[in-house]
């Protein structure tokens, strides 16, 4: 497992997009991309024209996290701008097959995002059909929440169940990742790491990914599973 970071821009200046994202170019594996509809959760960000600019300004690859009420209407528009991953909330599809496809069809990785509350085990047979998944570690909506714990015996679990599978899938968590929490995250098997605060919320972004990286590398070799 490789660890890879990926700064949400969730805690960036929104008017200086560009810059915010040039400060870890380089550093950063991926750029993580909020967009939430004040539906699915109960704050709004950004939609696909903000995307598309974004993507003209950087050569990070933009990891879209869609926090919104219709994925399934939504999603593939994100893959075929050129989102190099596209990730949706089980909560929220209705036909999360076809739209997992759709996303991989549009050359998208395809992510599948649960929340807090919602068991990995449901979704064991979706494994085949997405390249990554994501475990929220806290509820989604807003950047700097606390870290919650609870939730690493699910991101243990989910390892497990993509290690039956054959390892392929990347295991990414969201929310209150920091210094304080990197390591539990990459003990209990994540290797994508999201972080808003503990990025953008430093002087020096570039030098917090860097310190995020090699915390979770010095940890994480993955579960005994
Ligand atoms: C929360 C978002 C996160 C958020 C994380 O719903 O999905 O990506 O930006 O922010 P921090 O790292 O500050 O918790
Ligand atoms: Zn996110």
């Amino acid at each position: 497992m490789a660890v890879q970071i990926s700064p949400s821009i969730l805690s960036a200046d929104f008017a200086r997009l560009a810059d915010e994202a040039a400060r870890v170019e380089g550093v950063a594996d991926w750029l993580h991309v909020d967009v939430m509809d004040y539906h699915f959760v109960p704050n709004l960000t950004l939609g696909l024209p903000v995307v598309e600019s974004l993507l003209k300004t950087t050569t990070t690859p933009v990891d879209c996290h869609l926090m919104i009420a219709d994925p399934d209407r939504w999603a593939p528009g994100y893959a075929e701008a050129g989102a190099a991953s596209v990730t949706i909330h089980a909560e929220a599809a209705k036909a999360a097959v076809r739209t997992l496809r759709a996303i991989r069809a549009a050359g998208a990785r395809a992510g599948l995002a649960l929340n807090p509350a919602t068991a990995v085990e449901g979704y064991e047979d979706l494994l085949p059909e997405i390249d990554m998944l994501l475990v929220m570690t806290v509820e989604p909506g807003f950047g700097g929440q606390r870290f919650l714990d609870m939730v690493l015996p699910k991101v243990s679990r989910a390892r497990g169940l993509i290690e039956k599978h054959g390892g392929e899938i990347w295991l990414q968590v969201d929310g209150g990742v920091s210094a304080e929490t990197i390591e539990r995250c990459a003990e209990a098997g994540a290797d994508v790491f999201v972080a808003g605060n503990a990025v953008y919320g430093a002087d020096d972004p570039a030098k917090a990914v860097r310190e995020l990286r090699a915390l979770a590398e010095r940890t994480g070799s993955g579960p005994s599973v």
